[in-house]
């Protein structure tokens, strides 16, 4: 029996999908158990660069089954684009693709409400999220009257489930959106997601008894996580951050899997920083720094498109959600893209009020008050996007890997130095 994490450990992105393809060959299920179409992963597999959302990186090896669990929320029109798009690129989505009947649905009153509430929090940033309706969504699953799982698509009641909300809603609406809100039409909305569940039909199980039976009967799994671990509703940087679990201890609320059947976690993080959207960011390079990692990281959201904020690696963000998320071994990716600096800061510590702090801040306005403790290392300034192998990487390159390693508390078992799957350095490899 073995079961693998691939949890993000920063704010998203960490290139996540390279890393699940990648170990993919390795397990026979994928699993995806939480956030929804915010997430944007992207695999580049020779000349072909696939960009999945909500369903899982392993779709792309036909022998292992992918699953979508409960814990996340489905738009049906997106991941039936998303089956579409695969499937006229030759990509087998069949029964090797499940989805929760527990998983809950986005509706389009949850993009409208999505849009209507972001630039609306206390404190005036907004969040900036992704305005996929994942916010809105889950707040009806904690709220429960006005949720609509994938299972009720196929109960007698569910037009009745609709036009229901949809009443709710319509008095609801205005006083988020304004007066001008264009209004729900309950049956209307039936009628387009009737057919949505028609279809997703041959796709939709019970995934928490597949996966128990899957987990004791010795099946390899792999939990493919969405987002990254500062962004998680609990433990991130509370209310800059999305509405799931997206740190490690959302895998088995997400999943349905006990964490007693996890072997390993491998915690992702880029060699520098991102962020999309708002909040603190204490390491952030506003500047023409920030500038050439974006370039040369080509940081622009998979999603949306904006361009992601970008600065140094923070160790006290990394220490403490390899911490959080029971991290045994660090995944280093994009190191790539740092090739050209002649020296690389770390951050090794927040000063705060005259303080030195090594614990994230679990308060926002002491995060936002945080300057920067930083370490200087010794760029490498060669390309390094052909090297195949830990031994032949410049030493500067090696000794960076180390340091965050050190500080992170940490071993690096794999380094990524491109986009493509040809370009990974398995630390067992020497
Ligand atoms: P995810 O959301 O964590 O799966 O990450 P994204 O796919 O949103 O963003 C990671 C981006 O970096 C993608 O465009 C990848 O193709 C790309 N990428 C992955 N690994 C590397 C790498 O080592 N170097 C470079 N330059 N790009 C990479
Ligand atoms: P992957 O899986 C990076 C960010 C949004 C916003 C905040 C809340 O590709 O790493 P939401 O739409 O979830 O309510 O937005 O979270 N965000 C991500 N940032 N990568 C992601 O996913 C993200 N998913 C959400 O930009 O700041
Ligand atoms: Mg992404």
């Amino acid at each position: 029996m073995s079961a693998t994490c691939v949890i993000g450990l920063q704010w998203g992105d960490e290139a996540k999908g390279k890393l699940v393809d990648l170990l993919t060959e390795h397990h026979d299920i994928v699993v995806r158990y939480q956030g929804g179409a915010n997430a944007g992963h992207t695999v580049v597999a020779g000349d072909q660069t696939y960009k999945l959302s909500l369903i899982p990186s392993g779709i792309l090896n036909p022998r292992v089954v992918s699953v979508v669990t409960g814990g996340v929320v489905l738009n049906p029109p997106s991941i039936l684009g998303e089956i579409d798009q695969l499937v006229s690129r030759g990509v087998q989505v069949t029964s090797n693709l499940m989805l929760s009947d527990r998983a809950h649905v986005i509706f389009p009153w949850h993009i409208s409400e999505d849009r209507a509430m972001d630039g609306s929090v206390s404190g005036g940033e907004a969040i900036g999220t992704t305005q996929r309706g994942i916010g809105p969504c889950y707040r009806d699953k904690v709220g429960r009257a006005h949720a609509i799982r994938l299972g009720d698509f196929y109960r007698p009641d569910f037009r009745d489930k609709i036009v229901h909300i949809a009443a709710a809603k319509n008095r609801m609406l205005p006083v988020w959106a304004g007066p001008d809100a264009a209004p729900l039409d309950g049956d209307a909305i039936y009628n387009e997601y009737r057919v949505y569940g028609e279809r997703l039909k041959p796709f939709v199980a019970d995934t928490t008894a597949y996966l128990l039976n899957a987990v004791e009967s010795g099946k390899r799994l792999l939990f493919e996580g969405a987002q990254g671990a500062l962004l998680d509703i609990d433990h991130g940087t509370f209310p800059y951050v999305t509405s799931s679990n997206s740190s490690g201890v959302g895998v088995s609320s997400g999943s349905g899997v006990p964490a007693r059947w996890i072997t390993k976690i491998i915690g992702v993080v880029k060699a520098y920083n991102t962020r999309v959207g708002g909040g603190p960011f204490p390491t952030e390079q506003n500047n023409e720094i920030g500038q050439h990692i974006r370039d040369k990281g080509n940081e622009y959201g998979t999603v949306t498109r904006r361009p992601r904020r970008c600065g140094w690696f923070d160790v006290v963000a990394a220490r403490y959600t390899s911490r959080l998320s029971g991290v045994d071994v660090l995944a280093i990716m994009l190191m790539d893209v740092l090739s050209e600096l002649p020296t690389i800061q770390v951050c090794t510590a927040y000063e705060i009020d005259g303080k030195r702090v090594t614990d994230f801040p679990s308060q926002l306005e002491d995060l936002r008050r945080a300057k920067p403790v930083y370490e200087s290392l010794p760029g490498w300034q060669t390309e390094i996007t052909g090297v195949r192998k830990y031994a032949d990487l410049p030493p500067n390159a090696r000794a960076y890997l180390a340091r965050l390693s050190e500080l992170v508390g940490r071993p690096v078992d794999v380094v990524s130095v491109g986009p493509d799957r040809s370009q990974t350095i398995w630390a067992k490899n020497g």
